[in-house]
């Protein structure tokens, strides 16, 4: 195993030198405490998530995220010399976090959440080498490389990209603020990266920082916008409610997380401590307030209980199953947990549908993807015990946007609308990775590098 010097401190020129030439030749630990607070910063920045396939052993990669160009293939990043990254130098392994350059000097694709990382400090970046250095348990087998048809597999063109959309300046806390403040805007900026998902991107993919946590489609999922604005955002949402929610998934009866923020509550969220929960929380409750004209109440303000019985009873239902009315597809698929009227049970363990945030934003695809794929938990999360099917098998096209509409009107924004066709995208988007969209970084960077060739081209040809 291969360990580096952390911190020399109090010791005299000779002893260094000695150390020094000593540590050429022999390993030398860091701290247990490093170690453990590597670890700690590693399930904050959800490392395990991407690195770690189905079945397989701890961060020995191999998950495939896969992009319309084909799939990008996470990499082994335990110690192993051959397969992982046991041969990286601090300085190289700070490159990869930072630059999102891999030690043989290549870029990495954006897939790895390097722009967020940058701002992970020195003496951070030291502990998350120390713990995968000295913390994770080497594995010595390869995934299958990443293999992009050309022009994608060229990774010298995400210079070009990276030129425009990383800044690699490390977190700098802003004096105006609490000590709190600056906690939880360092967690969610630089190790959770929760701009990477709810922060809406442009035409080359790159953060749109004037629109920064305001709302983000993953392709499928929705990120909402989790900026501070009362009406659009978590402004209405109390410190202890997002707490709540960052922690087991469940902000009392107004929110349950699905999909991609269900991964990232249960891989990485409900382990951090307490006070740096709050701190998120206290830190997404004072971003700059993004607000969208179409939404006059809060998230969780919309709709009301249900009174349909009246236009169901005695009625035959169609011979046709697409021609069910709203009201039918829920009696028969949705009342038996969330009620007739739409309250749920009072405990919220089988949730209220109307004052919740699923339905309560203007895009209708979470929801169209909650009756797709269901809710499914990691099992030992507590309070999680309540899992929703999936209906992607059971219910068309049609009748879920038959129902959909109806459940938007009646419980949810007035401006959901859910179209067959949105619902044949989002089907079709199989087991959608929320990374999709980090990908087209690589394509606008190949676009650019492109330009700039041809640029240069032209001009010697003039
Ligand atoms: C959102 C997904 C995602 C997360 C989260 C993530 N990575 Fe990665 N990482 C990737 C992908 C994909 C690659 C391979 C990219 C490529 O081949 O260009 C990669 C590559 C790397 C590499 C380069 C290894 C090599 O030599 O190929 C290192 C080092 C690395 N990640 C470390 C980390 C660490 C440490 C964390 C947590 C702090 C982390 N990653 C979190 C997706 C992720
Ligand atoms: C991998 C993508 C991803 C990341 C990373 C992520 N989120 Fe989310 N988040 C989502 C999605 C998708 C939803 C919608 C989930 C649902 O409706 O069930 C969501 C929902 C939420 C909600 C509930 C909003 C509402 O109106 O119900 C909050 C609050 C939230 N996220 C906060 C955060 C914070 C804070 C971070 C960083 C610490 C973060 N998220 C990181 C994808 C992500
Ligand atoms: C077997 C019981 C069950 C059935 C049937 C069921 N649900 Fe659910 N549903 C749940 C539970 C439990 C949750 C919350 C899970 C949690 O809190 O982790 C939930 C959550 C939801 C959410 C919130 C998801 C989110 O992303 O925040 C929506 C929307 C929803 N259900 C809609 C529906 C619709 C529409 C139907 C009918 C097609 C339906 N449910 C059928 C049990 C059920």
């Amino acid at each position: 195993m291969k360990t580096r010097c952390m911190a020399v401190r109090g010791f005299g020129a000779a002893a260094m030198l000695g150390m020094a030439l000593w540590s050429l030749t022999s390993a030398w630990a860091a701290s247990d405490d490093t170690v453990q607070r590597g670890k700690y910063l590693a399930t904050a920045a959800d490392c395990i998530a991407c690195h770690t396939a189905a079945g397989g052993k701890p961060f020995a990669g191999g998950v495939a995220i896969s992009t319309p160009l084909g799939a990008i293939i996470s990499t082994n990043i335990t110690p192993s010399e051959n397969a992982g990254i046991g041969a990286y130098t601090l300085a190289q392994f700070t490159d990869a976090l930072r630059k999102g350059k891999r030690a043989d000097g290549a870029y990495l694709y954006p897939a790895m959440p390097y722009t967020a990382y940058a701002s992970i400090t020195d003496e951070d970046v030291a502990a998350l080498y120390a713990y995968f250095m000295q913390g994770v348990v080497a594995v010595d087998s390869k995934p299958a490389a990443t293999r992009l048809p050309f022009p994608f597999n060229v990774r010298s063109s995400l210079a070009a990209w990276n030129a425009m959309h990383l800044d690699g300046r490390p977190f700098v806390a802003d004096p105006g603020k609490s000590a709190e403040i600056n906690r939880g805007a360092y967690l969610g900026q630089a190790l959770a990266h929760c701009s990477a998902c709810h922060t809406p991107r442009g035409a080359t993919m790159g953060e749109l920082s004037e629109r920064s946590l305001g709302g983000n489609s993953l392709g499928s999922w929705y990120a909402p916008n989790i900026s501070s604005d009362v009406n659009s955002g978590v402004g209405s949402w109390s410190t202890e409610q997002l707490t709540a929610y960052l922690k087991t998934g469940r902000a009392g009866l107004k929110a349950q997380t699905a999909g991609p923020m269900a991964e990232a509550v249960d891989h990485s969220l409900r382990n951090l401590t307490e006070p740096d929960l709050r701190a998120l929380a206290l830190w997404l409750k004072q971003t700059p307030p993004i607000h969208d004209a179409a939404d006059t109440r809060p998230p969780d303000q919309w709709g009301t209980a249900a009174d349909y019985t009246g236009s169901i009873r005695g009625v035959a239902l169609p011979a046709d199953r697409r021609q069910m009315t709203g009201p039918q597809v829920y009696d028969a698929y949705c009342a038996t947990c969330h009620q007739a009227s739409g309250k749920g049970t009072p405990d919220g363990g089988l949730p209220p549908l109307f004052h919740n945030t699923a339905l309560g934003h203007a895009n209708g695809d979470n929801l169209v993807m909650a009756i797709l794929q269901g809710v499914q938990r990691q099992a030992d999360v507590p309070g999680a015990t309540m899992t929703m099917p999936a209906f992607a098998r059971t219910l068309s096209d049609q009748q879920i946007v038959t129902l959909s509409n109806f459940l938007t009107q009646q419980f949810g924004h007035p401006e959901a609308k859910v179209t067959v066709q949105r619902v044949g995208q989002l089907r079709a988007g199989g087991t959608p990775s929320p990374l999709l969209k980090w990908v087209w970084p690589g394509t606008a960077g190949v676009i650019v590098l492109f330009s700039l060739l041809l640029f240069r081209y032209r001009r010697r040809h003039r």
